[in-house]
């Protein structure tokens, strides 16, 4: 098999219910951090993994995603008549001309292993990226992003690499969870991965993160498997089932995950990067410094 990853599956067909009244009409991944939306951060990811492909897995409400992707002929249109380049390079550098974007619809949330099944005949029996856009990543200062890391893992295992981080016995219970033994730097050989189990019975602490690169064998193990947690078609169930026919890594990726499909994880995010704008940082340091005293 070619280990060269081409394809990133965008699922964004949930229904966003943490984020009502927000996601009512709008989509969960195009609300901003400061100013990009949730979605444009993962896609910039998955494109500096050297990813040209993006498959975007989507569902009612979802409009305002495709044509976030798309030429906005009128708005180029005025920004070139206005002489306002700096912008029109903004607007156009959302969609580089080498990237080439798919969609295809998941008719009901059925969970996020039914979403990803939904894109398989887009991923061309190779292997393929998964990024949820509401788990926003950041890589650590000077590294590489987190995708980035993780395709390169992948590509010198030839393996499928789930990304994980530890979080508190009390979270464990939103998470996907996996135990393995130590292989090599921060990577784990996994044995089990358990979809939100209760902490009395997780595994581990080891939760997974949305970021995976897939074998196209996981595709069978979803179509075969019964629904799980919740009721839903779950991607770690698919996962699970690859152990008994491949070896799957964990990698305890370098960087910073915030959750934004929660309302906290969310303001973190719009915290954080607000004081690392090179544009707004400085006057939000000092707003904030000004509501301390
Ligand atoms: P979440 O568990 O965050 O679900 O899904 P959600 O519906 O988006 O949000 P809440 O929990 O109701 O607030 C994780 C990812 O999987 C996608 C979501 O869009 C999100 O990126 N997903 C989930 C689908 O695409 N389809 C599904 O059927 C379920």
């Amino acid at each position: 098999m070619n280990n060269k990853v081409k394809t990133a599956v965008f699922p964004v067909a949930g229904l966003g219910t943490r984020f009502l009244p927000a996601t009512k009409a709008a989509p969960k991944e195009m609300l901003p951090v400061v100013d990009k939306p949730l979605i444009q951060y993962a896609v910039e990811e998955a494109y500096a993994a050297g990813i040209r492909h993006m498959v975007f897995v989507t569902g009612r409400n979802k409009r305002a995603i495709e044509d976030h992707f798309d030429t906005a002929y009128e708005l180029e249109n005025e920004l070139e008549q206005a002489g306002k380049q700096a912008l029109l390079d903004l607007v156009r550098s959302v969609q580089p001309e080498d990237m080439l974007c798919s969609y295809v619809r998941q008719p009901r949330a059925l969970g996020l292993g039914h979403a990803v099944l939904c894109a398989e005949h887009l991923t061309e029996g190779a292997p393929f990226a998964v990024l949820l856009a509401d788990d926003l990543m950041i890589g650590p200062t000077g590294g590489q992003p987190v995708l980035a890391q993780m395709v390169n893992t992948f590509e010198r295992l030839g393996n499928s690499v789930i990304a994980v981080q530890e979080v508190p016995q009390e979270h464990v219970r939103r998470y996907g969870i996996v135990a393995g033994t130590a292989d090599g730097e921060r990577l784990l050989k996994v044995r089990q991965i358990v979809e939100k189990p209760a902490p009395e019975q997780a595994p581990s602490r080891m939760a997974v993160a949305g970021r995976y690169v897939l074998t196209p064998a996981v595709f069978e193990q979803i179509r075969r498997q019964p629904r799980g947690a919740g009721g839903e078609i779950q991607l770690t169930d698919g996962i699970a089932g690859l152990l008994a026919s491949e070896a799957v890594h964990a990698y305890q990726y370098q960087g910073k995950r915030y959750d934004c499909g929660s309302k906290e994880g969310f303001l973190e995010a719009t915290v954080e990067l607000a004081l690392a704008h090179p544009e707004v940082g400085q006057h939000f340091r000092d707003y904030l410094r000004a509501l301390m005293v």
